[in-house]
């Protein structure tokens, strides 16, 4: 490299300002309170992204020394009853139970299990708790986590032992074998298509030249933002020093703009969600490249990964198990295409057809916790930060399209 090159970039260090940040306080309503409509049981018992606290699984089988008498008829409504953790055909088909509610194929087809020479006491431990013979397993531990009692595990596997036959579907969208990939084709640009489009050419523009109680707007000291943010966004998230965690595009909209106009825009708010995704917008076919170099931005990628490899939540699954390529990926739970995590970041916030809303990143993190019933964090949460890099790092090369379009 040239000695001209070396000055110059000693002297774009030198010029590169510091975007001013508010670093106290959090950027998220405290306390924290989970959205009104979704499911409010306790789940503090077990695991979460910052707690490990979820009942040991047992040493080894129990064993069972008489036939179990459970009945297969209460049996068959167990395996179906959704209020159980999604049921269990969410996951597999299982003979005249499968068919009717868009079974699910992250786990095998059980509608022959009647014949393949389980006993009892291998079928009452593998849905009590089946870590005690595969400690790798994907499904959850029923009993140990208390979704369902020692004798409805025992009318489940009565109802087992009567699956002797091929599962029979009406179409074959009913079959998770065939049923075919969902691929997004809407055209999220457009605002005829994606309500989302409003925040763009309305809410933001208007907000960037709103004058906050500091007397200045956005515009003040950036008045070309689409020149000046053309990539930027697709750098975050990033490790900030200042803040000692990972800092994403809503949170670094809170503490500028406090630092800045004197908004207090809070992560998730119209607002912020409204700026965040303009600013997403505007680095739009920028490919997604995180910096990971420093040792501490490197040191939160690994806490990412390992978070997104915690058994959370009474249902004990991990990120990796319902997102991993090597798990759940590219299977159906129950109607819903399991995504693998590339792919899943280039457009969000993204509005979803079935809330009527935008989701950031954040609260689509806090969904997929609360739906494995799992505690949520705070959407400023330095757990969630980790994870994002982790997600950013391998969606790394992806290029932005936001706001998306999703069910
Ligand atoms: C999240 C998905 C999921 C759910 C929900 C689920 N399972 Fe499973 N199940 C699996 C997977 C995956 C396997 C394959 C091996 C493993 O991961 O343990 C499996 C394996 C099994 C097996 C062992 C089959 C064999 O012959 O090896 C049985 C029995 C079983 N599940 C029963 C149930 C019952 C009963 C329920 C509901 C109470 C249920 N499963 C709910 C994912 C699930
Ligand atoms: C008082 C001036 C001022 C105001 C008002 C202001 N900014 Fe900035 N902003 C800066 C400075 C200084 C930087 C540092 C980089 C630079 O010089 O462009 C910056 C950087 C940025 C960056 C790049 C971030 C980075 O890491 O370098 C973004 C994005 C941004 N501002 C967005 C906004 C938004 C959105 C608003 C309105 C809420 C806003 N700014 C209001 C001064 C301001
Ligand atoms: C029980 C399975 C399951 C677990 C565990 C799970 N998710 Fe999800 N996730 C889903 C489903 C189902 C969807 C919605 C897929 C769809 O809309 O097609 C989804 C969607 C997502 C999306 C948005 C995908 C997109 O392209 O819009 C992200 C990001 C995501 N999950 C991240 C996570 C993270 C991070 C975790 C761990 C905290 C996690 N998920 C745990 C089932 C799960």
């Amino acid at each position: 490299m040239s000695i001209a090159g070396e000055v110059s970039l000693q002297t774009r260090a030198q010029n590169a300002r510091l975007a001013p940040l508010a670093i106290d306080g959090p950027a998220s309503p405290v306390p924290w309170v989970r959205y009104a409509g979704w499911p409010t049981r306790d789940t503090s018992k077990f695991n979460s992204l910052t707690t490990i606290v979820s009942p040991p699984a047992p040493g080894a089988p129990r064993k069972i020394s008489k036939t179990l008498t459970g009945d297969p008829a209460a049996g068959q409504k167990l395996v179906a009853d959704r209020s159980r953790g999604g049921s269990c055909l969410a996951c597999h088909v299982m003979g005249p139970a499968g068919g009717t509610d868009l079974p699910g194929n992250v786990g095998p087809d059980l509608s022959e299990i009647g014949n393949a020479g389980r006993d009892d006491e291998w079928l009452f431990n593998y849905v009590n708790d089946a870590r005690v013979y595969n400690p790798d397993t994907v499904m959850p531990p029923w009993g140990t986590h208390g979704i369902f009692s020692e004798a409805e595990i025992g009318d489940i596997v009565a109802f087992l032992r009567t699956l002797k036959s091929p599962a029979k579907f009406k179409t074959a969208l009913d079959d998770p074998m065939k049923r075919p990939a969902p691929i997004e084709q809407r055209a999220n640009l457009d605002a005829l298509i994606n309500p989302a489009m409003w925040l763009i050419e309305e809410l933001a523009p208007a907000l960037w030249k709103t004058a906050g109680p500091a007397g200045r707007s956005c515009a003040s000291c950036h008045s070309e933002p689409a020149q000046a943010f053309r990539t930027w966004a697709a750098a975050m998230p990033r490790w900030e020093a200042r803040l000692n965690r990972v800092l994403g595009v809503e949170e670094f909209v809170t503490r500028h703009a406090r630092a800045t106009t004197g908004q207090n825009w809070l992560m998730q708010s119209e607002e912020n969600t409204a700026l965040s995704t303009y600013l997403r917008y505007l680095a739009n076919g920028a490919p997604i490249a995180i910096d990971t170099a420093g040792a501490e931005a490197k040191a939160a990628y690994q806490r990412g990964e390992a978070l997104s490899m915690r058994k959370i939540g009474a249902l004990n699954f991990s990120c990796a198990d319902c997102h991993g390529a090597d798990k759940s990926a590219s299977k159906w739970i129950r109607g819903q295409w399991l995504g693998e995590l590339r792919g899943q970041l280039d457009h969000f916030p993204t509005w979803r057809t079935s809330q009527q809303s935008i989701w950031d990143i954040r609260k689509r993190f806090q969904w997929c916790q609360v739906a494995i019933w799992a505690d949520d964090l705070p959407p400023d949460a330095p757990e969630y930060g980790d994870l994002e890099l982790y997600l950013a790092g391998q969606n790394a090369g992806q290029k932005l399209s936001v706001p998306g379009i999703r069910h």
